[in-house]
């Protein structure tokens, strides 16, 4: 356990030096316990003897003075030292989090990093300073007893060794329910937590079905298996608590019978009685404390456990001097196979785009075509085959610039809560107004912001939900167009859009891919789209099926052709029926 946090922490130190603290504490309380022996020795007797006590009572005097004193020192180092890890833990870990590959990014992954980051990387430090303090002290006290008892009298040190390993032992397996208590606690808040990110991602869904007010009943059932598993962990837990308090007290019973024993056959002076029953209960006290601290214990070693289990999960490797620039935004898939988990997502696909091309992707939903604009922009690294951008290996590239040369628009555009202009600035935030007119003109965007109340400073809402999906991707385009990037990968909106959004989206895209050097990669939903494309991928269950020229391959009998009279057949239906 100690391992454990020590590795975990970004600043290992600070705890080594905290435990450090305690540990001298501890072993000081337990010495200064062991004066009162000769000091005992030397006032109870017929006529006092002060002169021998004097220097034993001076050396605990002193002692008594670095207790407090290292005491005073101890705890707010502690406090300190518990924000200071937690603060460094947290940007640790969400440091750690935005390195790894997307296909992470499950609602339980999120719920779970979450409540890691809101509870764990707190609690842990937390536990660490309030109970591994006195967690030191409840076994170092007890084993320097041990060793000042064996000073006195070795069967009175033997008797308080075993009753320790005894207890220990207890202790060991309360621990054990304790620790797998507490997992399946956290697995059920976990659970809560997932619901709950469901719950307010799904509210539109839930509100349309009539189940808004009383959220889903997995959300219910969630929570019902959280009471459920509480009262199951403390039932558990009983009776390891009764059992070590069972050993303790029965320790304590064996300690008297046998002092007074060792007492009556004068093996033992008065004193020396006195003071081991005085050390005794000294013994037991800490020793008692152990159960109810290791409850928290196990917490914490839990919390640290689910915090390494984030920070052990791969990132991206980083390429070491990796290539800053491409030559050109040429793109080529070489046997590119991905599965998520043990879901086939991409089966050798294969195919190139020469610079300044335009391909479009098609394919039913869930042959792949999302996944291969992941795989480009490098949102994980494939399983195997190769990803070459201007004639390179993507994972030969420093990976912000390979960022910094493509612009990705995805279907669900996220915006974030604040103006249309602070939105696109993200793609370039010392853009001037010139160059935000010319992004906003080539993304079809003008007439909007020239109709939105507070045009470029009206605010989108929470995730630009005041704006159109339609809406939302032009701002995402022209986001694309400021960021100036030399590969385009587009999700288009699959969604029926409005005519006005539709043709401005399709001008949008042709403009994009209107620049020379600019290379495209559209998932295309609208023949618009389809037809303007230099050449075509059509996927199914993850492999390309058919590839090249939208003409020739519209003129043939394949999958794409078959695709495009549907498309057809899908727009005359719509202008009958309108
Ligand atoms: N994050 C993910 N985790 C697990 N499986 C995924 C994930 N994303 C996609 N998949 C699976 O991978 C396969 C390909 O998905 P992908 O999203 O690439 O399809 P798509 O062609 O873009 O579909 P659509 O047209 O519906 O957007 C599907 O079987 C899908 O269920
Ligand atoms: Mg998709």
């Amino acid at each position: 356990m100690i391992k454990k946090l020590y590795n975990l922490w970004p600043e290992s130190g600070l705890l080594l030096r905290l435990g450090a603290l305690h540990a001298i504490n501890a072993i000081l309380q337990g010495i200064l316990l062991g004066t009162l022996i000769p000091i005992l020795r030397a006032l109870l007797q017929p006529i006092p003897d002060f002169v021998a006590a004097e220097p034993w009572l001076i050396v605990g005097g002193i002692g008594l003075i670095a207790y407090a004193i290292l005491t005073i020192i101890a705890t707010p180092v502690g406090f300190t030292a518990s924000m200071e890890l937690t603060a460094k833990l947290r940007h640790h870990v969400m440091k750690h989090i935005t390195a790894l590959p997307l296909g992470w990014f499950t609602t339980e992954q999120k719920a779970r990093m979450a409540r890691s980051i809101t509870a764990d990387v707190g609690n842990a430090p937390n536990l660490a300073v309030t109970i591994g303090a006195p967690a030191i002290t409840a076994t170092l006290v007890p084993t320097t007893l041990i060793l000042i008892t064996l000073f006195v009298d070795w069967r009175i040190a033997l008797l308080l060794l075993f009753i320790m390993v005894i207890a220990l032992v207890a202790l060991t397996h309360a621990g054990n329910v304790a620790a797998i208590a507490d997992e399946e606690l956290e697995e059920a808040a976990t659970e809560i937590a997932g619901r709950a990110i469901e719950l307010g991602q799904a509210q539109t869904v839930l509100r349309a079905a009539g189940l808004g007010v009383t959220g889903t009943s997995r959300m219910q059932q969630a929570l019902e298996e959280h009471r459920i598993t509480y009262r199951r962990g403390l039932q558990k837990s009983m009776w390891p608590d009764l059992t070590f308090t069972g050993v303790v007290m029965s320790g304590f019973i064996a300690l008297i019978v046998l002092g007074t024993q060792l007492l009556t056959s004068s093996t033992l002076s008065v004193p020396d009685t006195i003071a081991l029953f005085v050390i005794a209960v000294r013994f037991l006290e800490p020793l008692g404390s152990l159960i109810e601290l290791i409850g928290a214990l196990r917490a914490m070693n839990n919390a640290v456990t689910r915090v390494q289990g984030i920070l052990d999960t791969p990132s991206l490797p980083k390429c070491e001097n990796g290539i800053q620039t491409i030559e050109h935004a040429g793109i080529t898939l070489e046997n590119v196979r991905y599965s998520y988990g043990d879901n086939l997502a991409l089966d050798d696909v294969s195919f190139h785009c020469p610079p300044g091309s335009t391909t479009a992707l098609v394919g039913a939903s869930g042959s792949g075509k999302t996944t291969v604009i992941r795989a480009i922009a490098r949102f994980f690294d494939v399983d195997s085959g190769s990803v070459h951008i201007g004639g390179k290996e993507i994972t030969s590239y420093d990976y912000d610039s390979l960022m910094q040369h493509i612009a990705v628009i995805f279907q669900d555009v996220y915006l974030f809560d604040t103006s249309i202009e602070d939105n696109l600035r993200l793609a370039k935030p010392d853009a001037t107004e010139e160059e935000l007119a010319e992004a906003a003109e080539l993304a079809c965007l003008e007439e909007m912001i020239t109709r939105l109340p507070n045009g470029w400073k009206t605010k989108v809402g929470e995730a630009g939900t005041s704006l159109s999906g339609g809406e939302r991707q032009r701002v995402s385009i022209a986001r694309a167009f400021l960021k100036n990037a030399p590969i385009v990968l587009i999700d288009e909106a699959s969604s029926a859009l409005d005519p006005e959004n539709e043709q401005a989206i399709s001008r949008a895209i042709a403009n994009l891919a209107s620049d020379g050097k600019r290379t495209v990669i559209v998932i295309a939903h609208r023949p618009t789209t389809l037809a303007a494309a230099t050449q075509v991928v059509a996927l199914r269950e993850g492999k390309v099926v058919e590839l090249g020229n939208p003409a020739q391959l519209r003129n043939g009998n394949g999958f794409f052709s078959k695709l495009f009279k549907e498309h057809e057949k899908a727009r005359s239906w719509r202008i009958i029926a309108g």
